[in-house]
């Protein structure tokens, strides 16, 4: 699974050269079987999906409200639903940090969406926390969001270290995977029904060392920011996940 996260970057006339380019650069674009989303602000998601119509790729949202109703700028998951929106990225770091998002919050907006469209919950330590040695017990008081719930199949996680993100340095490849074993363990022994979920990695991802975390056990996929904003950067990086075995 290989998806785009635009942020709060694009434009309608990057929409269009950003397909050409992708379609330019992607292999075999119709037969295989990677789950490969986008997500556009959501603003531009309804023109973007006519753009990805004729392609391999799924319209999605970087974040949702939990209800609708008297909720001045909100846009609700039933909205999203009637615009055929595949799947949501909830609890960013970004949200978090910028917009004061807690896991309360994020929790609510996790039970709005579960078996409605399809969540990517991000979780992530920062710099000073991983500097401290404190990076599990950080990401296991994120997950208590899944604590007691009954997750639907395709619920994914995306590791996302905040101080990964946007500059150019990576934990090891062996260091996410021990990881995402983690988030696996704990988020199966954490949920009602025993989900064990897909868990991608984001943080400065791109075509040169997308390979490195791919081919790692249980890495199984990637959460693209900035290299995602080029349509054949994306593409090669979803070129790179479909030339390995998982
Ligand atoms: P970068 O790929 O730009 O580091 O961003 C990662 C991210 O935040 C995706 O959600």
């Amino acid at each position: 699974m290989i998806i785009a996260n635009w942020k709060c970057n694009g434009s309608i006339e990057m929409m269009l050269s950003w397909t050409d380019d992708y379609v330019k650069e992607c292999d075999d674009i119709h037969t295989f079987d990677t789950f490969v989303g986008v997500a556009p602000p959501s603003i531009y998601f309804e023109t973007f999906s006519v753009e990805i119509s004729h392609l391999n790729i799924l319209g999605g949202v970087q974040d949702i409200d939990y209800l609708d109703g008297s909720r001045t700028g909100a846009i609700s998951v039933d909205m999203l639903i009637d615009l055929g929106c595949d799947f949501s990225i909830i609890g960013h770091s970004e949200r978090r940090q910028i917009f004061n998002e807690d896991n309360n919050l994020i929790r609510k907006k996790l039970k709005s969406l579960n078996e409605k469209i399809m969540t990517i919950l991000c979780i992530g330590e920062t710099k000073e926390e991983n500097d401290k040695g404190i990076t599990k017990d950080v990401l296991k008081n994120q997950l208590e969001i899944v604590n007691g719930l009954d997750l639907d199949t395709q619920f994914t996680v995306a590791y996302e270290p905040v101080w990964a993100i946007g500059s150019g340095i990576t934990p090891k490849p062996k260091d996410i995977n021990e990881i995402h074993k983690y988030i696996k363990d704990v988020v199966q022994s954490n949920s009602v029904n025993n989900r064990t979920p897909k868990v991608l990695y984001g943080g400065s991802v791109t075509d040169k060392n997308a390979e490195s975390f791919f081919t790692e056990e249980f890495v199984d996929g990637a959460l693209v920011g900035g290299a995602s904003l080029d349509g054949s950067s994306f593409a090669s990086i979803v070129n790179i996940f479909n030339g390995i075995d998982k």
